[in-house]
C-alpha cells in the first residue's frame, strides 16, 4: 500500500482531509440507506440478551468509546462500562459470561487493550474489536471483527481513525436500539438518514472554518495553557481537543466536563488561559452559557465552537466563536471532532513541532 503526503504538508493534514470520504465508506459498510435500517452484522452475542456492554480502549480510542457509551445508553438503554484499557484489568471488576465485551483500537496492537482483550476471554465473554487495521492482532484474536474504513493512518495523532471509530459505534447503538426495540422502524430510519449526512457536513465544515481556525491557531499559540470544556458527547470531545492540542503542539492542555469548572479548574482562569467551549445548541446550552459567563466574568478568554441558534443565545463575549452548521443530534460528535483537529494541528504549525511523529510518542504502544 502506497502511502503518500499528496498535496498536503502534512499526513496530519492530509488524514484530516480523507474524512467525509473515509466516515462514508464506513458508514455504509454498517448501514443500509436505502432501506434506513443498520446491517445485521452477525454478531457473536444478542443485543437483546445481554445486560450490559464493557468497552476498553486507550487514548483517542478511548474517548470514542466514550461518546460510544452515550450513545448506547441513549439510544439503545444499554448499560455501558467503559475503562481506560491499563485500568479495566486491575480494577477486578465482576465480568459476566453473558455480556459483551468491546475494545477499539486503530493499530490493533495496543498493548493494554490486547490485554484486557485476554482478560475477558478468560472470563468467557464475547469479543468484538472496533479496529482500522485488519491483520492485527486484535483483530485476529476478537469473535467478530468491526472495522473502520479509514484506510492508513499515518500521522501519530489521530484523526481519521477517531471519527471512522464513532461512525462504527453510532452505527453499532442504532443497531442495538432495533435489536432491543427502543426505536420504532421510523426512529431507525430518521437516525439513518442522519448517519448519512455526515459525509457532507465534515466536508462543509472543511470548507467553511478551516481558515479561521488556521488564523486563531496563530493566536493560541502564544498561549502556554488551554482548557477544553463539553457537556454530554461533548465532555469526551473536549478530552479529546485537550489530548490533540498537547500531543503535537506541547501545549498544556485539559479537557473538562463544563459543569465540573467550579469544583476546581475555575481557580486557574485568567487571561492567560482560553477555554475552548464545546457546545452546539442542544438541550443543556443554558447550563454551558452559565459556564462560560463564570469563565468571562474572571478575565477568561473564550472560543467558542457552536451552531448559528448557538452563536446568537451566548450571551458572553468570545475570543473568536466558530459557528458549525446545524446538524441532527447524533452526528453531532462527529461533525465536531473536524474543527478540534484543525485547532490542534495549525496551532502545532505554528509552534513549529514535528506535526506526524511529535517527541515521545509512538503510532502504537506495544508495551504495558
Ligand atoms: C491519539 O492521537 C494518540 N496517538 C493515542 O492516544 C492513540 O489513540 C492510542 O495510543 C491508542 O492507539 P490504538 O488506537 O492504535 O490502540
Amino acid at each position: 500500500y502506497l502511502v503518500d503526503k499528496g498535496n498536503h504538508r502534512h499526513f496530519m493534514e492530509k488524514e484530516i482531509h480523507e474524512q467525509p470520504e473515509v466516515i462514508s465508506h464506513t458508514l455504509a459498510h454498517y448501514l443500509d440507506f436505502a432501506n434506513g435500517t443498520a446491517r445485521d452484522l452477525d454478531l457473536p452475542f444478542d443485543f437483546n440478551a445481554i445486560d450490559r456492554l464493557a468497552i476498553s480502549a486507550c487514548g483517542t480510542a478511548y474517548l470514542a468509546g466514550l461518546v460510544g457509551k452515550y450513545w448506547f445508553e441513549r439510544y439503545a438503554r444499554l448499560p455501558v462500562d467503559i475503562d481506560i484499557a491499563s485500568e479495566f484489568r486491575y480494577r477486578e471488576m465482576p465480568l459476566s459470561a453473558r455480556d459483551a465485551a468491546l475494545f477499539i483500537s486503530q493499530s490493533g496492537e495496543t498493548a493494554d487493550t490486547l490485554a484486557s482483550l485476554r482478560y475477558c476471554r478468560k472470563a468467557g465473554m464475547s469479543i468484538g474489536a472496533v479496529v482500522n487495521v485488519r491483520e492485527s492482532t486484535i483483530a485476529r484474536e476478537s469473535d467478530v471483527v468491526l472495522p473502520t474504513l479509514a484506510g492508513p493512518e499515518i500521522g501519530v495523532a489521530s484523526t481519521k481513525a477517531f471519527t471512522c471509530q464513532l461512525s462504527v459505534l453510532a452505527s453499532l447503538a442504532v443497531r442495538a436500539a432495533a435489536d432491543r426495540g427502543k426505536v420504532s422502524a421510523e426512529e431507525e430510519k430518521a437516525l439513518v438518514r442522519a448517519l448519512s449526512e455526515t459525509p457532507r457536513y465534515t466536508n462543509q465544515v472543511l470548507q467553511k472554518v478551516e481558515h479561521q481556525i488556521e488564523k486563531l491557531a496563530r493566536e493560541l499559540s502564544h498561549y502556554k495553557h488551554v482548557l477544553y470544556l463539553g457537556r454530554d458527547t461533548n465532555f469526551p470531545l473536549a478530552m479529546e481537543g485537550a489530548l490533540k492540542l498537547k500531543e503535537i503542539s506541547y501545549i498544556h492542555a485539559e479537557g473538562y466536563a463544563a459543569g465540573e469548572l467550579k469544583h476546581g479548574p475555575i481557580a486557574l482562569i485568567d487571561e492567560k488561559m482560553p477555554v475552548v467551549v464545546i457546545a452546539p445548541h442542544d438541550r443543556i446550552f443554558e447550563k454551558t452559557v452559565s459556564n462560560m459567563q463564570e469563565v468571562a466574568a474572571r478575565g477568561g478568554r473564550i472560543i467558542l465552537i457552536t451552531d448559528a441558534k448557538g452563536a446568537a443565545n451566548a450571551t458572553v463575549e468570545t475570543m473568536e466563536t466558530i459557528v458549525l452548521p446545524d446538524v441532527p443530534e447524533i452526528i453531532s460528535p462527529i461533525v465536531y471532532a473536524v474543527p478540534i483537529q484543525l485547532l490542534a494541528y495549525y496551532t502545532a504549525v505554528f509552534m513549529g513541532t514535528d506535526v506526524d511523529q511529535p517527541r515521545n510518542l509512538a503510532k502504537s504502544v506495544t508495551v504495558e
